[in-house]
């Protein structure tokens, strides 16, 4: 069986991840890349789980004020808040936004320019989830490269990552150049309102839950297959993976089987994943790639309501 387990604690962040890590607002903040390599520009970023799965994980930590420029995203780009309050604010100006606390998901759009900050009075935690093998570059708005050049860092014409302090300009290579007005034209704006079809709040998901096995409940958020079956997701955006909830205190749900690479992640709670004679405890923040093809029964036992995320590739 190929199980793979990412357990936080084993993780190595980097500090500096992307051309805007030295500046204030960006540098108190760490990324982690859990499956596959994301978009950080450090070359050096470690990555946990490198096996292609159709998506990818990772998370970011930042503390209050901290978070990331406005960038677009060749694909999709979903946040689920951890711990900690956190503003998103979008479109090419930043002057849309909502607040997000634990539990709430927002699903970005691909071409348009989104950032998030820590807006908590105490360090926060997201993960994202990405679409694709290889989600590519990060555009980023021109006065993020224009301020990070001040600091000394900038992005080569090949989109990898320079400290002009500690090296030169390698010959042959150029500075990437930020992109021009017109260009900036052609990504979308979206008024809140627009966007409010791509958050799902944890309060507003409980109409939505069904009943799966014995005492869990379940939410489907993204995709509209969950293990081959149609569901009606409450985002209606492809994005080419599934996202799904289980929810739960005490209960068991058994014979799931994921015929698509599928990862699960504790948001909340000890969760207790069986894969045929094999049991793996997967604690906050753990995540692990199930075995495809095979009976995966999921358990739980706690004192307080626990969740579970599930992504699948479609
Ligand atoms: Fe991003």
């Amino acid at each position: 069986m190929n199980i793979r387990l990412a357990k936080f604690k084993d993780l190595i962040p980097s500090s500096l991840p992307f051309v805007e890590g030295k500046l204030d607002g960006h540098k108190e903040r760490k990324n982690y890349s859990i499956l596959g390599p994301g978009v950080a520009e450090d070359a050096e970023q470690s990555i946990k789980i490198s096996e292609p799965h159709g998506f990818n994980l990772g998370a970011v930590s930042a503390k209050p004020f901290n978070g990331s420029g406005l960038h677009s995203h060749l694909t999709a780009e979903v946040f689920i808040i951890y711990s900690g309050k956190w503003r998103f604010y979008w479109g090419s100006e930043g002057k849309d936004e909502t607040i997000l606390n634990p539990g709430d998901i927002i699903s970005m759009p691909t071409n348009m320019f989104r950032a998030f900050e820590n807006a908590g009075d105490e360090e926060g935690l997201i993960f994202v989830v990405l679409g694709g093998d290889d989600p590519g570059i990060v555009t980023w708005i021109p006065e993020v490269l224009e301020r990070a050049k001040k600091t000394g860092m900038a992005l080569l014409d090949d989109n990898s990552l320079i400290d002009l302090n500690i090296k030169a300009i390698p010959n042959g290579r150029r500075l990437l150049e930020p992109i021009s007005d017109d260009e900036i034209k052609k990504f979308n704006n979206y008024k809140l309102d627009q966007l409010k079809s791509n958050i799902s709040t944890l309060n507003n998901r409980i109409e939505n839950e069904l009943n799966i096995g014995d005492n869990i409940k379940i939410s489907h958020i993204l995709g509209n297959i969950f293990q081959d079956k149609s569901v009606n997701p409450i985002i209606k955006q492809d994005t080419g993976f599934s996202l799904s909830c289980f929810k739960s205190k005490k209960g068991r749900v058994e014979n799931l089987v994921f015929n698509k690479p599928t990862i699960l992640f504790s948001q909340k709670g000890n969760w207790k994943i069986e894969m045929e004679n094999l049991s793996k405890e997967i604690n906050f923040k753990d995540t692990i790639s199930v075995p495809l093809g095979v009976n995966v029964n999921i358990e739980i036992n706690e004192s307080e309501v626990s969740y579970l995320n599930c992504v699948s590739s479609i």
